[in-house]
Order: structure tokens, then C-alpha cells, then sequence
């Protein structure tokens, strides 16, 4: 009889009146790598909050290696060789690297036995293993990128073998070059007798690195494949049950003078060249680039999150007063920053809180909507973004990952703005609401709003983009019209100063 890695038997999980696991059995065998996809809210993350010792489950077994799992706590998983990197950003900002990848042995009380030196040593090797190794171990972490804390937490859950390593989409803020070392290491892992849980909603992330991938649908599997034997379309249909395709609805935008109009914008932090960009009513415009092109310096500037060091921003002909986020607000500019968790959600609030306009009514366009119509919209689009919950009076952090995600682009969109901001609006959004987004955002061109979002998914760009404007180091490089976007098109430009 073979012992699996891991062994789940009938795993069953409610949050009040609410089933979110139906009875899930999965085995996992030692060296092999099993992908986990579905939808928002399909039940993944608490899954593996079980798998961890982070929750219990109400019914059913767990087994590492044969042995029953029975953990009071995450710590217990840990000294059994159960390592999780959640989807959120858990490093603490105020600490060095090092001090971060022994965290838990600090906690532990075990500090004492590990030497300074050692400790340095160490971070160094583990630092090197996910292709950091020019990062100093004394670093502070919160001056380094998100992918770069994301890739110190997976340093941390390495630096000892792990028996099961859990990723929950760990590469959604990461570089494809950082993405591509880390699946590295995740074939080195298994190689050397890992198991490990791969969780994305990028499909061909699963496909091109996992061995088997899994299906959870409304918290039961609906699919078990060998990844060579599965496709792109069958995984969409086990994940939403039907098909999902968007393809390119045709321009919206209208024929007339620039509704927004930008000349020479700057950022005072310098990283910026001069950005001249006119955008129309109607105007879908793509800012494609790598990570660290400027794009988000260039709609914070916009958005006047970030002080300018220079230029102009006219909406309809009349300028903008730069550097003020309510000014922005008032004159239509709305925005959905990247990453919720630092400035998207507020946190203690209901979901109905965190979508809802009413204390911004008077900042939309139409400034007269009441409060039921209010309410109205708010349920209508939470409907038509399938935000998977309870009651809209539940406190958002209660939510999954992309349903999080998913209010926060209600919201700005509920203000109707003139020009919408977005920066990477689909990171973590599962293909169905991804595409319920673009649909959104092809309606909101088509009144004659103008939108500016970033995105470093180029399938994303062809599928939204009227145009689309490469950046690179922090210059505009290039814009390219409809006839003239294509993916090598789009790569060469955003290569261009590299
Ligand atoms: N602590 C909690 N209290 C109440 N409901 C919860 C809690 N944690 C999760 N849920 C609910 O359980 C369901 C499954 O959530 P889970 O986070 O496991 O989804 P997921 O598959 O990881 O989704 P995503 O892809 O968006 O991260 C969701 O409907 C969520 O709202
Ligand atoms: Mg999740």
C-alpha cells in the first residue's frame, strides 16, 4: 500500500450557516507538484488553512506520511514540515530580511541557539534559492517590492526542506524572470521529495508546471487531471462550469477632442520622464510595461497620490490641480490602486461599506442618486461581479482574496467617473470575473468614460485595449493603435531601454 504525502478524506468546513467545504478528498504523493485552481471563493485558502493547522475542519481526516494530523495550531504544522505562504503579504515591514526568515524560530524561543552568523549564512542560501542573491540579509524588508517580500516569504518556508509546501498564488506580484525561478525551485523541492500545492489562477502557470491539477468548485473537486491531459478549456469549464472566453468587443471610443489631457506630467521622486498622453471620451488605453516601467508612479501622479514635479492635466479643457487626491476625486478621476490589502479595502467595514458611494455621492458626476438607487447599484453590480458572500453586510476581510478585489472595483466604478484609473485590476481574479471586468469595462467606455489601466497580462491588453502605451524605466516608449498591437509589438517597445 502506497502513503501519501498527504491524505484528505472527507474534509468538511462551515463559517457559521454557510458550507464552504463539501466533503473533500484529495492524496498527494510524496515529489510531485498538484496545481489548485478555482474560482473566487471556491473554498482553496480555507482548504489549506485546514491542510496547515490554521483551522480545523468539522468532519473528516487528515494524513502526513501516514501519521493522522491532529494540529492545535500552525506552529505544529510548521515542526511537522507544513509550510504555507499565503496570498497576502505576512512579512513584517519594520524587520530586516534575516530577521524575517527566522521569525518563527524567534517566536519559538529557539533564537538563542541560532547563531548571528549562522542566521546570515543561512538567509544568504535561502535568499539564493528563489533568486535574490544580490538582497543583503540586513535589508529592511518594507524598502523592498511586494514580489521581492512575496519571494522572502517563500525563502522563510524553505530554508528548511519542507515535507508539504503550500503556495497560495504566489506569483501574482512577481516578474515573469522571479515566476520562472520559483517554479525552479519548486521542481527542486519535489525533486528532493517535497509535495507540493500550487494555488494560481493563471491556467498556463498550472499547465507548464505542475504534474496533476485539481478543481475545487463551491468546495468540492470537480476535477482531478494529469496536467498533460488537460487544456486551457477544459480547466475553465470544471472551474465555472461553462466556457469563458471575452474577445475584443470593438472601439467604443468617440471621435472628438481629448477628454483627459496630460502634458509633460512628472513625478517629484524622478521616476518619471515627462509623460504627454491625450486620452478620449470612450478610450480604453492600455499601459503595458515590466515591473518597475513607471506605470504606477504614472497614475499616481495622475491620480495625485504622488506630488508632481511638473505638467499639466486638463479634463475637458480645464486644468487640474496636481498633487491632491480629493481635487482629483471631485473633478471625476477615480482609482483602483494595485494590491487591496495596502489601499484598497477598508478593512473593518462591511462589503455594502466598501462598495457603496454614499460618502461619495456628492463626488459623482450625477451627484443626485439616492440612497436606494445607491443601494441598487451596489447589488447589481455585486451580482453581475458574482462577489461570492454571505450578506452585503458582512465585514469584507471575511471575503476571499479576489472577491475582496472584485469590491474594490466596484467601488470606483460606482462613482462613475470621468477617467478610471486601474492598476492590474484582475491580480487575483479568477477567469470568469475576469471577464465579467473587462465586460464592465467596455460598458463604462461605451458612456463615454475614458480609462487608463495598467496591466502586464498582454492577452488581458488585446482583450480591453483601444491603445496601448509601453512603458520602460520610467519613459513612455511607445503607443500603438488597435491595427497596430501585437504581443511581439507590445515586448519589443517595453524591451526597449533594457
Ligand atoms: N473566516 C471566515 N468567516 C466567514 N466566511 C469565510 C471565512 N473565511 C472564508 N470564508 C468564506 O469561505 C468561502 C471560501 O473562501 P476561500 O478564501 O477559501 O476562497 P478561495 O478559493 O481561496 O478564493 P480566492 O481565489 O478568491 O482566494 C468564501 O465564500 C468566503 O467568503
Ligand atoms: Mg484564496
Amino acid at each position: 500500500m502506497t502513503t501519501h504525502r498527504l491524505n484528505i478524506a472527507g474534509v468538511t468546513k462551515s463559517f457559521g450557516p454557510v458550507k464552504v467545504l463539501h466533503g473533500v478528498d484529495l492524496k498527494i504523493a510524496p515529489g510531485s507538484v498538484v496545481g489548485l485552481l478555482g474560482e473566487n471563493g471556491a473554498g482553496k485558502s480555507t482548504l489549506m488553512n485546514i491542510v496547515s493547522g490554521s483551522l480545523r475542519q468539522d468532519a473528516g481526516h487528515l494524513h502526513l506520511d501516514g501519521t493522522e494530523l491532529a494540529l492545535q495550531s500552525v506552529r505544529d504544522g510548521i515542526d511537522l514540515g507544513i509550510r504555507f505562504v499565503h496570498q497576502e503579504l505576512s512579512t513584517i515591514g519594520s524587520l530586516s530580511v534575516a530577521e524575517n526568515i527566522f521569525l518563527g524560530d524567534y517566536l519559538a524561543g529557539r533564537a538563542g541557539v541560532i547563531k548571528r552568523r549562522d542566521m546570515a549564512a543561512r538567509s544568504q542560501e535561502a535568499l539564493a534559492s528563489v533568486g535574490l542573491d544580490r538582497i543583503d540579509p540586513n535589508t529592511i524588508v518594507e524598502t523592498l517590492r511586494p514580489g521581492q517580500q512575496q519571494l522572502i516569504e517563500i525563502a522563510k518556508a524553505v530554508v528548511v526542506q519542507p515535507r508539504l509546501l503550500i503556495l497560495d498564488e504566489p506569483t501574482s506580484s512577481l516578474t515573469s524572470v522571479e515566476a520562472a525561478k520559483l517554479f525552479e525551485l519548486m521542481r527542486k523541492l519535489a525533486a528532493d521529495g517535497a509535495a507540493v500545492i500550487f494555488i494560481t489562477h493563471k491556467l498556463e502557470e498550472a499547465l507548464n508546471n505542475c504534474d496533476r491539477i485539481v478543481v475545487l468548485r463551491d468546495g468540492a473537486l470537480v476535477s482531478d487531471e494529469l496536467a498533460d491531459q488537460t487544456d486551457k478549456a477544459r480547466l475553465i469549464h470544471h472551474m465555472v462550469g461553462k466556457s469563458s472566453v471575452f474577445e475584443w468587443k470593438g472601439s467604443a471610443a468617440k471621435a472628438s477632442d481629448a477628454q483627459i489631457s496630460i502634458r509633460g506630467l512628472c513625478d517629484a521622486d524622478a521616476h518619471l520622464s515627462p509623460v504627454s498622453l491625450d486620452v478620449g471620451a470612450g478610450e480604453v488605453v492600455a499601459l503595458f510595461g515590466l515591473v518597475g516601467a513607471g506605470r504606477t508612479e504614472f497614475m499616481e501622479t495622475l491620480f495625485g497620490f504622488r506630488k508632481a514635479a511638473g505638467g499639466e492635466v486638463f479634463i475637458h479643457g480645464r486644468p487640474l490641480r496636481l498633487g491632491h487626491v480629493p481635487t482629483s476625486v471631485r473633478n471625476g478621476v477615480a482609482m483602483v490602486p494595485e494590491g487591496r490589502k495596502v489601499r484598497g479595502i477598508l478593512p473593518s467595514h462591511s462589503v455594502e461599506r466598501n462598495i457603496s458611494a454614499s460618502n461619495l455621492d456628492r463626488l459623482s458626476r450625477f451627484g443626485l442618486m439616492r440612497a436606494g438607487a445607491e443601494q441598487g447599484a451596489a447589488a447589481d453590480l455585486a451580482a453581475s461581479l458574482r462577489i461570492k458572500m454571505e450578506n452585503a453586510k458582512q465585514v469584507i476581510t471575511r471575503l476571499s482574496g479576489g472577491n475582496q478585489q472584485k469590491a474594490v472595483f466596484a467601488r470606483a466604478v460606482m462613482v462613475e467617473p470621468r477617467l478610471l484609473l486601474l492598476d492590474e485590476p484582475t491580480h487575483g481574479v479568477d477567469v470568469g470575473a475576469k471577464s465579467e471586468i473587462y465586460e464592465i469595462i467596455h460598458e463604462l467606455a461605451l458612456k463615454g468614460m475614458s480609462v487608463i489601466v495598467s496591466s502586464s497580462e498582454l492577452p488581458e491588453v488585446l482583450a480591453i485595449a483601444d491603445r496601448c502605451v509601453v512603458f520602460s524605466q520610467g519613459e513612455m516608449v511607445g503607443s500603438l493603435t488597435r491595427s497596430e498591437m501585437s504581443e511581439g509589438e507590445i515586448l519589443r517597445l517595453a524591451f526597449a531601454n533594457h
